[in-house]
């Protein structure tokens, strides 16, 4: 096969890809894409673009796999522990300003240790400031496109792998001791579980005065990625901070509007307060 049939091949793939499942597959990085296909046809012993387009057209589960493949959702509670310490300050002057009405957005959220890593932030935030009564108004909304994902962060049962970068007292405090470990049902109430697409829709319910999206733009062409960074300054309400994945660096017009307030933790705060 020729370079260009190659080509061909794959361009049709993702084609496909996007008209059975919706996944904007000319969004993300093309390395990426091949990368996991091509985990996926090792795995099902086929070695041709086209032998693997069949072979999805004959088994669905074969997208179930693929998809699975294609959004990888390693994560974990406290990711990156030393981001969220950089964050405690901000969020007690937050959580003071609004006594406790407070909204959050993890946009890429897996299987749900991230939003449940913020609900914490904020229970601990609530916690320095004598104010835990307040809690019950703060809301983090939980996205992901990933169904899979969605079930699990509804589900919030979590192996004791998942807390390994947590700190101790803190998974003490908030979830229970048996496992799978669950969130208490205080920190469960206040996360809120939605499908959503980022390289297609909206955001869910701005303004916002925190978005966590780590560990996922990283996925995305540089366009998509741009088209994103300024989706996130405009949901952050004045003063928001947005969090991205350590290895993220924002670029194009949103950087009018958001400031690189912490390098090492990739923290930006929205202009305008
Ligand atoms: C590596 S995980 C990141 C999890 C978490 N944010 C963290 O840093 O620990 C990437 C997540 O992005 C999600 N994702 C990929 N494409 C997406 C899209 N178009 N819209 C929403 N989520 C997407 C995947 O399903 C996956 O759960």
């Amino acid at each position: 096969m020729t370079p260009e049939q190659d080509e061909r091949a794959f361009r049709a793939l993702t084609r496909q890809i996007t008209r059975a499942r919706g996944l904007a597959c000319d969004s993300y990085k093309e390395r990426c894409l091949r990368r996991r296909i091509g985990v996926r046809m090792r795995a099902r012993g086929v070695h041709t673009f086209q032998e693997y387009a069949r072979l999805l057209e004959e088994d669905s589960h074969e997208y179930d796999r693929l998809l699975d493949a294609l959004t990888i959702n390693v994560t974990k509670f406290f990711r990156n522990a030393e981001t969220w310490r950089a964050l405690e300050p901000w969020l007690d002057g937050l959580w003071k300003a609004r006594r406790g009405d407070v909204r959050a957005w993890s946009a890429g959220c897996a299987s749900g240790e991230e939003p449940y890593t913020v609900a914490v932030a904020f229970a601990e935030a609530a916690r320095r400031l004598g104010q835990a009564s307040l809690f019950p108004r703060a809301r983090v909304d939980a996205t992901d496109i990933d169904r899979t994902s969605l079930e699990r962060t509804e589900t919030a049962e979590y192996a004791e792998a998942a807390f390994s970068e947590m700190p101790p007292e803190l998974a003490r405090r908030y979830f229970t001791a048996e496992s799978p470990r669950r969130p208490l049902p205080e920190l469960r109430r206040i996360v809120r579980v939605l499908k959503h697409d980022l390289t297609s829709e909206p955001a869910p319910a701005p303004p916002y005065d925190l978005i966590v999206c780590r560990n996922v733009v990283i996925y995305f062409d540089r366009a998509m990625q741009e088209r994103l960074f300024s989706l996130f300054a405009e949901a952050l309400a004045p003063g928001g901070m947005l969090l991205l994945g350590k290895v993220e660096t924002l670029f194009g017009p949103a950087r009018e509007r958001l400031v690189l307030e912490e390098p090492r933790e990739r923290i930006y705060r929205r202009t305008g307060a």
